[in-house]
């Protein structure tokens, strides 16, 4: 294998600049030439597609977003789209292709497979939700970025008595709520994986939590759960405590990526690289009891989890109200 490409695509996440820079740097010190893909799989398609030297990675480590650019692609998932695709990267002597992305940017990687260009996904998305590693790249900068932002809301919540519901993201994924609710402490965290949806209850903890005194309610509400601004309003009328509603949005997606996300990155993108050269196609890399992995790639979207229910209840038991909520 002589040339390689590699493209970001989905939704972005912090330390994805780091993975490009490790399949960059890697791929030249290897021998190999490096091609970047701007804008995800509709790039591959429009062909805008660049020379990469090591030194255009200088500098990008600590910055949040891709420099690729990225973006959804309806296109992409037609079988016209990928074998188009395919086309292209014979074109320009693309053989092996990383993907930096999330489960529906591996589809597009495996259809690539198919049609003869040497594949390998690498996790990058802030939900935490790809089943066959423990880590994805964004995660850890999206939950500080996130509890940091809970842990100011709290203050004023707390100084005007009121209860606060804050939305965060993970599309259909409970884990940026779960951690959340772990380290911001929150009083109830409501998470679509687990949410046996009881409104009653809620209103009933907030009301119990007022008579012991708290000051403040705190209530993380998953994204797949959402509606907080309606829930809000329901919740001012039935307890006659001033509710608002937060939801964090896209902020979580940005900011310079914490160290683990830069560490886990590189290490990610180098083996990207490394499996490409071993001659392997169709793979995952991933993250497991401490190990640095791959998968096939059909094995791993047929993969599911489930947020540990260890944490789940330990969350639950260190709540104030030792919610029955998520139980
Ligand atoms: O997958 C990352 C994510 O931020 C999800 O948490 C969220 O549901 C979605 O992307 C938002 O997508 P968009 O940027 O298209 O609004």
């Amino acid at each position: 294998i002589k040339t390689i490409g590699v493209l970001t695509s989905g939704g972005d996440a912090p330390g994805m600049n780091a993975a490009i820079r490790a399949v960059v740097r890697r791929g030249i010190s290897s021998g190999l030439k490096v091609k970047g893909i701007y804008k995800g799989y509709n790039g591959l398609l429009n062909e805008e597609i660049i020379d990469m030297t090591a030194r255009d990675v200088s500098d990008t480590i600590e910055r949040g977003g891709t420099i690729l650019y990225t973006a959804r692609c309806a296109e992409f998932r037609t079988e016209e789209g990928q074998r188009r695709g395919a086309e292209v990267c014979k074109k320009h002597g693309i053989e092996g292709l990383i993907v930096i992305g999330g489960d529906g940017s591996f589809a597009g990687a495996q259809k690539l497979a198919n049609l003869g260009i040497n594949t390998i996904g690498v996790p990058g998305t802030i939900d935490l939700d790809i089943a066959c590693t423990e880590y994805t790249i964004g995660f850890d900068t999206a939950v500080n970025t996130a509890m940091e932002a809970i842990d100011k809301v709290r203050d004023t919540s707390t100084s005007h008595e009121r209860c606060s519901i804050i939305e965060v993201m993970g599309r259909n994924a409970g884990y940026i709520a779960l951690w959340c609710g772990i380290a911001n402490g929150a009083e109830d965290v409501l998470l679509p994986e687990r949410y046996d949806y009881d409104e009653q209850k809620l209103i009933n903890n907030i009301i119990e939590s007022r008579k012991a005194g708290k000051k403040h309610h705190i209530i993380i509400n998953a994204e797949g759960i959402g509606h907080s601004e309606a829930m809000a309003k329901r919740i001012e009328a039935a307890t006659g405590i001033e509710t608002r509603a937060t939801i964090l949005g896209h902020m979580q997606r940005g900011g310079s990526p914490t160290c683990k996300d830069r560490v886990y990155a590189s290490i990610m993108g180098a083996k990207a690289v490394d499996l490409l050269r071993e001659g392997k196609t169709c793979r995952v890399v991933g993250y497991r009891h401490g190990e640095y992995v791959d998968f096939d790639i059909n094995e791993a979207l047929a993969m599911r989890k489930d947020v540990p229910e260890y944490q789940v209840e330990v969350c639950n038991s260190l709540s104030h109200n030792y919610s029955k909520l998520n139980k």
